[in-house]
């Protein structure tokens, strides 16, 4: 996804192109390279929530790598159903057709972690990009629990998303990098495990990778209820500060 089609914003270009293409496919990475970062930040028992899944194999190697309660939405009634279908003798692993945008099936402070690999770049391509996107951040730092983290799997650069996951005063912010699989050049390997350096605007980060780094991104926001703006109420009247 190179940020060029409106397409990818739609759930009829999903649908069609589900039943088109069963897979399995994933975005970006697959769930091996993830693991040692997963591992670094969740635990086996968390309840984890995967957005926009597809029909990625992410949930299906977690659980099989001992991850105990993995959710999984999408937009996409096509490809929700084949997946309930593919994983209905895996009982650790949910499909439920739902949009991110809207949620509300899911209580406040239900997960430890919600995982997107190339859910918010999707609706980051679509029409009315910022507003969807605001809903969906919204929506995900609600359904946290306070100190959960929501790990966002990305080809945007810090220029591109970090004022974005800044607008909602919601976490504080670590960055991981991780070399593209289809990686062409000798470049310097980053290690995952080990966050960058990140100031304000994130051109620490821009500067340390130099011109076209061939990675993808991970933003591990931690969910900081101290973070939000306090609610005072005066004269009968709710204000934010
Ligand atoms: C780029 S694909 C990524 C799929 C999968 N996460 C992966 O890594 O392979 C984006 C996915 O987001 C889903 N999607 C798009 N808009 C959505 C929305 N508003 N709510 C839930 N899922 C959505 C699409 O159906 C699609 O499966």
């Amino acid at each position: 996804m190179t940020g060029g089609s409106h397409a990818y914003g739609e759930s009829s270009y999903w649908d069609s192109r589900y039943r088109q293409d069963p897979g399995p496919f994933d975005w970006y990475q697959k769930y091996a390279n993830l693991a040692p970062l997963l591992d670094r930040y969740i635990r086996r028992s968390h309840r984890l929530l995967l957005v926009g899944c597809g029909n990625s194999a992410l949930g299906e190697g977690m659980v099989d790598d001992g991850y105990q309660d993995v959710v999984n939405i999408d937009i996409s009634s096509v490809v929700v159903e084949a997946m309930q279908e593919k994983y209905k003798d895996k009982p650790a692993l949910k499909y439920i057709k739902m949009d991110v945008r809207d949620m509300n099936y899911f209580g406040s402070g239900s997960f430890d972690a919600v995982i997107d690999k190339g859910t918010l770049d999707s609706l980051m391509c679509g029409h009315n990009a910022q507003s969807n996107a605001t809903k969906m951040l919204g929506e995900v730092g609600r359904v946290l629990k306070d100190k959960g983290v929501y790990i966002l799997i990305t080809y945007g650069d810090p220029t591109y998303r970090l004022h974005l996951l800044r607008e909602l005063s919601l976490w504080t912010i670590s960055l991981h990098v991780i070399d593209r699989m289809e990686r062409t050049s000798e470049k310097k390997c980053w290690e995952l495990t080990d966050p960058l350096p990140l100031n304000e605007d994130g051109s620490s980060v821009t500067n340390l990778l130099g011109p076209n780094p061939e990675v993808h991104y991970i933003y591990v926001c931690t969910k900081d209820d101290s973070l939000r703006p306090q609610k005072i109420v005066k004269q009968g009247k709710e204000q934010n500060c």
